[in-house]
């Protein structure tokens, strides 16, 4: 199980000592909102702030970019210490090209879906892919809230990658909270981005054990009914 603070919810005068802060409460991933303003309506930072960050933590940089010309932004943030890049498959037909350029960085291939596409259009992709975003709000603004109607979406990818016998991260990204996370463990999502509900306690630490013993507990309880389900 993955915990991921997303950096879009810290003070942003100050994401040094945020980006610390998040390694030192033991966070697996950090997860970086890269928004242009176009793809969504809102800009957040762009590769010059993972520049200067990667020196401070050996987390992994999970980069998620919400723009529609990630063509010109995926090397500048290879360069600037991404771990893992994912870009949105409403784009398109562009899509199969952006994950082959990710993967030729020799940085971690992510897709991500948007709540009101169709899960169908990410299959295609599966067997080519690190992560899989299964989006659960409307990418643009953090401390939205969780939309309930993803849940079976994420028990859609899980099913497949059981059925498939593939193992990318199921990972989920808004509205995120300590109740949500088990819910969408129980569907099957192992990696969870959560903003508002972390990086808003004045103890990181223990609200990042917390959120991973819980999911952990959730998965766990779920074992026996998928043993079932497919004996
Ligand atoms: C939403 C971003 C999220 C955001 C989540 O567009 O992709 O990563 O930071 O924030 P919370 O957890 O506050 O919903
Ligand atoms: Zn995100």
């Amino acid at each position: 199980m993955i915990i991921a603070p997303s950096l879009l919810a810290a003070n942003f005068g100050q994401f040094a000592k945020e980006t610390v802060r998040a390694s030192k409460a033991k966070a697996d991933w950090l997860h970086l909102d890269i928004m242009d303003g176009h793809f969504v309506p809102n800009i957040s930072f762009g590769p010059e702030v993972v520049r200067v960050l990667r020196p401070l933590t050996k987390m992994t940089f999970d980069v998620h970019l919400m723009c529609s010309k990630p063509e010109i932004l995926l090397e500048p943030f290879a360069k600037a210490g991404a771990d893992l890049m994912t870009i949105h498959v409403e784009l398109g037909e562009r899509v199969p090209q952006l994950l082959w350029k990710i993967r030729s960085l020799g940085v971690k291939v992510g897709l991500a879906v948007n709540p009101p596409t169709a899960i169908a259009n990410v299959e295609p992709y599966l067997n080519q892919i690190d992560l899989l975003l299964v989006m659960t709000v409307n990418p643009g603004f953090g401390g939205q809230p969780f939309i309930q109607e993803m849940l079976p979406k994420i028990q859609q990818v899980a099913a497949w990658r059981r059925e498939r016998g593939l193992n990318f991260h199921l990972e989920v990204d808004g509205g995120i909270n300590q109740k949500t996370a088990v819910e969408c463990a129980r569907a099957g999502a192992d990696t969870f981005v959560s903003g508002t509900a972390l990086f808003g306690q004045r103890q990181l630490g223990r609200a990042i054990t917390k959120m991973r013993e819980s999911v952990t507990r959730a998965a766990v309880d779920m074992a026996p009914s998928v043993l079932t389900l497919t004996s």
